[in-house]
Parts: structure tokens; sequence; C-alpha cells
């Protein structure tokens, strides 16, 4: 029978035994998250069979190349892309930067690009740099009480001269979801592309590059539970004139090693066939009809994620907005977020309330999480001490969650 909630016990046991066994509840998933067991073998399998060069005439260097071209096909397939569309580098810090150097001999002096002030500054400083080159940055601001994106600001900010509007699909403070195809409808009626960084919002929903029309979109591996690399989608014709930042001798066509200067990470890749492996069993454990594309079957999967952490969401919040002197960023309604929670507390410095959770064994974090415009923007003036960070992901039960609100009821 196909199941409509998600089988928590069926998921975390796809989990090593210690993820979830050692007396804590984990809720620092938007710093990365755990990685079911599935990525782990695809790893160790990879070194322990094929850690050769990959696409000698050799056996083992074919099959080095196979289950590397499996892992990259398999992340453009879940997103709605084809492999050629998709380029996996480092991190979303090093593929946003290089971006941003492979468009900017497009550009001339006085061309625009919008950064918003929510992002995370892997989608800003790259941008921002375009500076010294006489590329006009603008601003695009937040709302100063929730940190919302002032989407109504926008027309204002695009003119003939924009080439380039870099936002979040979800920030990773206030986990608010912008809505991606609205905004990048409008951004192309004024001429310019979209560069969306979500590496937030991967994790919490299915993604779909090809119906929302994005020009270049991100995300990092290691916070949809897999290893510590990231993916730039591009449309086909945007990645074919980008300026290659690689090896001279890389044909312009060849754009996963002229946007990836530094080079594959080979068993990395390889785990991330892993990432689907875990999604295929997620689907077919609660699907009778599984669907005909691994895409498809991904949103069949994200479907219950979504329901899931909706529930978690609601129960944070319940518990949360009740909570005196507690001030939450993002919306205050569990249907349109991801269930990553910033607040601050009156009266208590966020470490403080963070070394109050951690000795009651539940694991958040405080700080700026490399967003210190946003938080200077909701005037969250001392940064470095920012804000507390509880965010969930779909392994995360009711239970631990509630012990989460508990707790901050203690603190207070
Ligand atoms: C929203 C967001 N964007 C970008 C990044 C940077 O990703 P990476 O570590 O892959 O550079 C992060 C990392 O925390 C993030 O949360």
């Amino acid at each position: 029978m196909t199941q409509t909630f998600l089988d928590l016990p069926f998921v975390r046991a796809q989990f090593p035994h210690t993820c979830f066994n050692d007396g804590w509840a984990f809720f620092e998933n938007a710093g990365g998250s755990y990685v079911p067991n599935a990525v782990i073998d695809r790893m160790t399998a990879y070194m322990r069979a094929s850690q050769v060069q990959p696409l000698a005439p050799y056996p083992k260097s074919q099959l080095a190349a196979e289950r590397m071209a499996d892992g990259h096909a398999r992340m453009a397939e879940m997103i709605g892309a084809t492999a050629d569309e998709v380029v996996i580098g480092p991190s979303t810090s090093m593929n946003v930067y290089v971006l941003a150097q492979a468009l900017r001999p497009l550009w001339k002096a006085g061309d625009e690009v919008i950064v918003a002030v929510l992002n995370h500054e892997a989608n800003s400083s790259p941008w921002r740099r375009l500076a010294d080159f006489g590329i006009v940055v603008k601003e695009w601001p937040v709302d100063a009480e929730t940190g919302a994106l002032r989407t109504d600001l926008l027309e204002d900010l695009l003119t003939e001269r924009t080439r380039l509007v870099a936002f979040p699909h979800v920030s990773n403070i206030t986990g608010d979801i912008n809505d991606v195809p609205a905004i990048t409808r409008q951004v192309h009626a004024a001429g310019a592309m979209v560069c969306v960084d979500a590496v937030a919002y991967a994790p919490h929903r299915a993604v779909d590059v090809k119906a929302w029309d994005v020009d270049f979109y991100l995300y990092s591996f290691y916070k949809i539970m897999g290893p510590h690399i990231g993916m730039l989608y591009g449309k086909r014709e945007r990645l074919l004139e980008a300026r290659g930042q690689g090896h001279l001798f890389f044909a312009e066509d060849d754009i996963q090693h002229k946007l990836n200067p530094a080079g594959p990470n080979h068993e990395t890749i390889a785990a991330l066939a892993g990432i689907a492996d875990y999604v295929e069993a997620l689907c077919a454990h609660h699907f009778d009809q599984p669907a005909n594309t691994l895409h498809a079957r991904t949103a069949q999967v994200f479907g219950l994620i979504a329901a899931h952490e909706q529930r978690l969401a609601e129960r944070f919040l319940d518990g949360a907005l009740n909570t005196p002197s507690l001030r939450l960023l993002g919306r205050h309604t569990a249907h349109d977020r991801a269930p990553t929670f910033a607040f601050t507390i009156k009266g208590k410095s966020s470490a403080e309330v963070v070394q109050a959770l951690t000795a009651q064994q539940i694991a958040c974090w405080n700080g700026d999480f490399y967003a210190p415009r946003l938080l200077e923007a909701v005037g969250v003036s001392d940064t470095a001490d920012g804000v507390v960070r509880t965010s969930m992901a779909h392994y995360n039960t009711v239970e631990e969650v509630e012990r989460l609100t508990n707790a901050l009821e203690r603190i207070v």
C-alpha cells in the first residue's frame, strides 16, 4: 500500500547506527546533514576497487569512470537536467566564484548586477567583486523586521543594464521559501539572468530547473545527505558562452573542465550515486507505483519529506511563538518555509542559549552563518554572537522537536 506518511523508523535505519542512538537531538542540519549508508558504501566501494585515474583503457580505470559518470548523471536527472548542463565542483562558494569570473568578460563597465541582502555570502562576494571591473552592484533589500526578501522593490532595481540577479531560493537564516519561478519571470522580462542559491532549499523540496526556467542554480551535496562538494546547473547556452577558467587547452564546449579549475574530486563524485540510491530506497518503500523517471520519483519522495517537515515546523512554531522574549526571523507559518529557524532571546546572548541547549544534548549553533549583511539589516548588531539557529531535516522526529521547545521554555 502506498504510504502517505514518511516511515521514520525506515528512514532512520538507512543511516549509520551512531546518528540517532547517541542521545543527541541533531538540529544543525542547515550546517550539514547526516549521510546515509548508501553514500558511504558508494564512496568506499570506489576507493576499494577503483581508486585509479579514470578513463584509461584498463578495466579498473573504466570502472572508476563509470562510477563517476553515474553519480554525475543521476544528480543531474534528480533536478530535471542532463549531465552536460551540470558542473560538479568543490563547493557552492567556489562554483559561484568561478561562474562570476566566467561571465565577467561578457559584460561591460556600467552593466549591473543585483545582489540580495538575503544571500549567504557565497552568492554575494563573487558578484560584488565585479565592481573592481566597473560592474555596478545594486543591493536588493530585506524587510528590517522579518528578513523577508522585498520582492516589491525588484521592479525598481531592474534596468536595461541589469545582467544578473543573485538571490537565494531559501535563506539559510530565515528559512523563507522565495517564489523562484515568479522572480525568474520578472527578471527575464527585464532581459537579465538569475543565479539562484538553493543550498538551503534542496534538502527540503524537489527541484525542477526546467519548469522554473532558471539560468543558474546551485547547491551543495553535504547539506543533502552527500559528500562535501557542490553542483552548478546552468542553461546549456549560458554555460557555453561563459569563458573557461581552467587549463587553457580545455575546449569551450568542455563545460565540466572549463568551469571547474580545481578539477573533479573523484571518490566524492562517485559517492553522489548513493544520494540517488537513498531516494530510490525511500520511493520503493513508500510507493506502490513509483514514477517512471528518477526526477519524478525524487518529486514523490520529497512530497513526503515536505509534509513531514511541515509537521516538525508546526510543532516548533507552536512552542517558539509561545516562548516569551523570543524573536523569530522569517515567516511564522509552517507551509511556506523550510524548517530552519533563527532566533534571538531578549536578555541572553545567542552563545549562552546554545551552551544551555548543548548541555541538554541538543546540537545547534549560533553566529552569522556567513550571512552578516542580513543580520545587520534585521538589527542583530553583534553579528559574531548572531542568532541561534536550529534546523531540522526529514529524519528528525516530532519528539526531538518537543525536546527542543521544552528546553527553550526552561532557558528563557
Ligand atoms: C544558503 C547557503 N549558500 C551557500 C553556502 C555555501 O556552500 P559551500 O559550503 O558549499 O560553499 C551555504 C553554506 O552553509 C549556505 O547555507
